[in-house]
C-alpha cells in the first residue's frame, strides 16, 4: 500500500469515527428532547395547598425524618409543625423547610411546581410523631411518623417490584399493604417507580396513589433504568426524593444509600451504575456492621426470571460479596415476575439459608411478563403483582418470615428463616 492510499484510509477511518461519536453523542440529546415534546398534561396539576407529601430518610432514622411535598408557585416558603403524640400539642416544634423550582415544560398545564424538603431532627428513637405541613397556601391534615428504634425490638417492612406501569392499580396494592400490616415501618420499591423517569406527571400519578401511605411511612425507593429514562442521570428522582448521601462518591450522592433498623441492615444500590465502585462501597458496609439479618435491594436481577434477561455482571460482581458477608435476601426488580431462588451460594443451589442468599424478582404495577421455567426459580409466578412483607421477630428464636401477597390477599409464597 502506498503512502497516498493509507492516508486515505486513515482519514475515512477517522471520519467514520467523527460521525459515529457524533451521532451517539446527538442521539442522546435527541432522544430527550423527542421525549420531552408534546404535551404531557398532569392529571394532577398543583394547587396553593401541599400534596404529595412522602416521607424518606436522608439522615439517621432514628433521630431524623425527612418530609417533602409540593405546592403551586403560589407559595413562597413551607414548613413542617410536629409533636410527639405522647407529649401532646404543647410540645409542638415547627421546621422551616427548603424550597426547590422543579420544572419539566412538557407539563403544560402546571410546568413549574414548587418542592418543599425539610428534615426534621433531634427525634426521639421509637417514637410517634404527629405532623402537618404548609404555609401561605394552606396547610395538610395531621398525619404521623414513627421514628426508627433503638436497640433491636421485631418490626416488618414491605418491599415491592417496579411499579413503573399502571399506578393506579399499584396505589391500590400499596394501600392493601397498609391495611393488612399498619405497622410495617417502610416501604422498598426496587426501581422502575414510573416509566418514564424525566416526565414529571408520571410521577404526579405515583405520589397521587401513594398518598394516605407514604406520608405515614418512609419511601424506600432504589433506582431502574426507567428512572434513568436513557439519562445520563436519574435527574426528575434526584430533584424529587431527598435520600442518604452516604453512598459512594464516584457514582453520584443518593444513588446507593445504607442504613440499619433494628437489628438489620438495608443496603440500596443502583445496579444502573458501576457495579465495581458500588462493590467496595458494599463490602464495606457488609463487613462493619453487626447486624443480624442484612437485606440488599437493587433493580436488576443476579437472577434473572427468563434466559434472555441475565444480568452475569451483576451476578458475578454482587453476588461473590453477598456470599462472603452472608446477605439474606436481595430484593430486585426488573422482570415483570415473579421469581424466588432457593439459597445460592457462589451461583449454585445450597441447602439451607444459613448457608447462602434467597434473591427475588417481583413486579407491583401491571406491566407482566412471562416467567421462564429456570433451574435457579424455586417458585415463579408469571403475570401476578405482589408486594412482600418482611416480618422480623426478635423475641425467643430470631426468625424471618417473607410473605409474598396478592392484592386480594392471597399468600402466594412464604419463606420463614430461623438463626
Ligand atoms: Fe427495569
Amino acid at each position: 500500500m502506498n503512502h497516498k492510499k493509507l492516508f486515505r484510509h486513515l482519514v475515512y477511518l477517522v471520519s467514520m469515527l467523527l460521525v459515529v461519536g457524533a451521532l451517539y453523542g446527538l442521539s442522546d440529546v435527541l432522544y430527550a428532547q423527542m421525549a420531552d415534546t408534546g404535551a404531557r398534561p398532569t392529571a394532577f396539576p398543583s394547587s396553593p395547598r401541599p400534596d404529595q407529601i412522602c416521607l424518606t430518610w436522608s439522615a439517621d432514622p432514628q433521630r431524623t425524618q425527612t418530609v417533602q411535598w409540593r405546592s403551586s408557585t403560589e407559595t413562597t416558603a413551607g414548613e413542617v409543625a410536629f409533636y410527639p403524640v405522647e407529649e401532646g400539642q404543647e410540645a409542638q416544634q415547627q421546621v422551616q423547610a427548603i424550597r426547590t423550582v422543579l420544572k419539566d415544560a412538557g407539563v403544560v398545564n402546571d410546568p413549574t411546581n414548587h418542592r418543599y424538603t425539610a428534615v426534621l431532627e433531634g427525634l426521639s428513637p421509637g417514637t410517634r410523631y404527629n405532623y402537618c405541613v404548609g404555609g401561605e397556601g394552606g396547610w395538610s391534615d395531621w398525619s404521623e411518623f414513627v421514628t426508627a428504634p433503638e436497640g433491636t425490638p421485631s418490626f416488618s417492612f414491605v418491599y415491592m417490584g417496579d411499579p413503573q406501569v399502571g399506578l393506579d392499580f399499584w396505589g391500590e396494592l400499596l394501600h392493601s399493604a397498609f391495611e393488612r400490616h399498619p405497622d410495617a415501618a417502610f416501604y422498598t420499591v426496587a426501581g422502575d417507580n414510573v416509566n418514564r423517569g424525566h416526565h414529571r406527571n408520571e410521577w404526579d400519578e405515583l405520589f397521587q396513589a401513594a398518598a394516605g401511605v407514604f406520608d405515614r411511612r418512609p419511601y424506600v425507593p432504589a433506582l431502574g433504568n426507567h428512572d434513568y429514562s436513557r439519562q445520563r442521570k436519574p435527574q426528575m428522582y434526584l430533584d424529587l426524593l431527598a435520600l442518604p448521601e452516604d453512598g459512594p462518591v464516584r457514582i453520584g450522592p443518593e444513588h446507593a444509600y445504607a442504613f440499619h433498623y433494628s437489628n438489620a441492615l438495608f443496603v440500596v444500590l443502583d445496579s444502573n451504575a458501576s457495579i465495581r465502585i458500588q462493590g467496595l462501597w458494599l463490602e464495606e458496609q457488609l463487613k462493619n456492621t453487626d447486624a443480624l439479618w442484612k437485606f440488599v435491594i437493587f433493580h436488576h436481577p443476579a437472577y434473572s426470571s427468563k434466559a434472555n434477561r441475565d444480568n452475569k455482571a451483576i451476578r458475578e460482581g454482587w453476588g461473590a460479596i453477598f456470599d462472603a458477608y452472608h446477605v439474606d435476601l436481595a430484593l430486585q426488580g426488573h422482570d415483570h415476575g415473579y421469581l424466588r431462588t432457593p439459597p445460592m451460594y457462589d451461583g449454585k443451589k445450597v441447602d439451607s439459608p444459613a448457608e447462602g442468599t434467597i434473591y427475588i424478582v417481583s413486579v407491583s404495577g401491571t406491566k407482566l411478563y412471562d416467567v421462564a421455567d429456570l433451574p435457579h426459580g424455586e417458585k415463579i409466578l408469571g403475570k401476578t403483582s405482589t408486594y412482600q412483607h418482611i416480618d422480623i421477630r426478635t423475641e425467643g428464636e430470631n426468625t424471618l418470615i417473607y410473605r409474598a401477597y396478592t392484592i386480594e390477599g392471597e399468600v402466594v409464597d412464604e419463606v420463614i428463616i430461623t438463626k
